[in-house]
């Protein structure tokens, strides 16, 4: 297994990324210790994990508050006596951030994404790091979206936020690496099983007079295969880039958009 007895906290692990790259993780022989804003859908995932033969706890932790993840952290260090893997998929309603022109956009509404994405990867990070450096091991991971790397419109601040956090993934390595702990993103093409994805580009389709199906196959037609990634396809890659088999990787967000955007 390759991640057998690896303790991994997940933020946002209720949601679609989360609870697929948990279901994973758990796979592999990892401990898990999975966290949410609300508690219910982190639990759901913990007991379809417990029941299925892994180990999961569930908790309910918000990313955004400092403390919260703290003593989260503590407690996960009580219970395992260690933190391996720290990964935030942590995901801000899109309803609250897409669908506006950036000439009509307030600035809260701009800032939000930006704030609530950066600040919870930033908090997450560093104090997953500083448990982990005393292990002088550990991997910090996260996802992002190819908005980090290409215009489109009525996003919003949302691609300002996908970049933001590329940026401290290689900032955190930079000050992580010597110390043993990897820092990775994972940077997926629109998955159409998760919720978000619809609700994210619906209004899109809207505005260009497409359909949900007409939006998805122009999406897939990007795309090298003509055909877009499934949940597995992208937690399969989560679990290698969270395996010391992905020793050499640390710094960089992994291109997951099967040809979308040219590295
Ligand atoms: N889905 C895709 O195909 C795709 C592709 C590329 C990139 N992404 C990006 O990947 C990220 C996750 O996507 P997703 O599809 O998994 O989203 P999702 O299903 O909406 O899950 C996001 C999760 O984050 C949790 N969350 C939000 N704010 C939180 C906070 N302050 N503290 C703790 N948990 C919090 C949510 O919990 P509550 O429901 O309790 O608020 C939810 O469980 C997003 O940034 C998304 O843009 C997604």
């Amino acid at each position: 297994m390759m991640l057998a007895d690896k303790v991994a906290v997940i933020y946002g692990a209720g949601g679609g990324i989360g609870s697929a790259v948990a279901r994973a993780f758990a796979a592999e022989g990892a401990k898990l210790f999975l966290t949410g804003r609300r508690r219910a859908p982190v639990e759901a995932v913990a007991q379809d994990i417990v029941a299925a033969g892994g180990s999961a706890e569930a908790a309910e932790v918000d990313a955004l508050d400092e403390t919260a993840v703290d003593k989260h952290l503590q407690s996960v260090i009580g219970k395992a006596g260690r933190v391996d893997i720290s990964f935030n998929a942590v995901g801000i309603p899109d309803l609250k951030i897409l669908g506006v022109p950036l000439v009509e956009l307030d600035v809260e509404q701009f800032s939000l994404p930006i704030t609530g994405y950066v600040t919870s990867y930033f908090l997450t990070a560093r104090l997953a790091a500083r448990r982990m450096i005393a292990n002088k091991s550990g991997v910090i991971m996260t996802v992002t979206s190819l908005l980090s790397r290409m215009g489109a419109p009525i996003v919003g601040g949302y691609g300002p936020a996908q970049a933001a956090k590329e940026a401290l993934t290689r900032n955190l390595s930079a000050e992580l690496a010597p110390h043993g702990i990897r820092v990775v993103g994972l940077r997926p093409q629109a998955m159409p099983e998760t919720a978000t994805i619809q609700r994210a580009f619906e209004p899109r389709a809207k505005a260009s007079g497409m359909t949900w199906e007409q939006w998805q196959q122009m999406l897939a037609s990007r795309t090298h295969g003509r055909r877009l990634m499934t949940l597995d396809e992208m937690a399969n890659v989560a679990v290698f880039m969270a395996s010391d088999k992905a020793s050499g990787m640390t710094g960089t967000t992994v291109n997951l958009t099967m040809g979308s955007l040219d590295d």
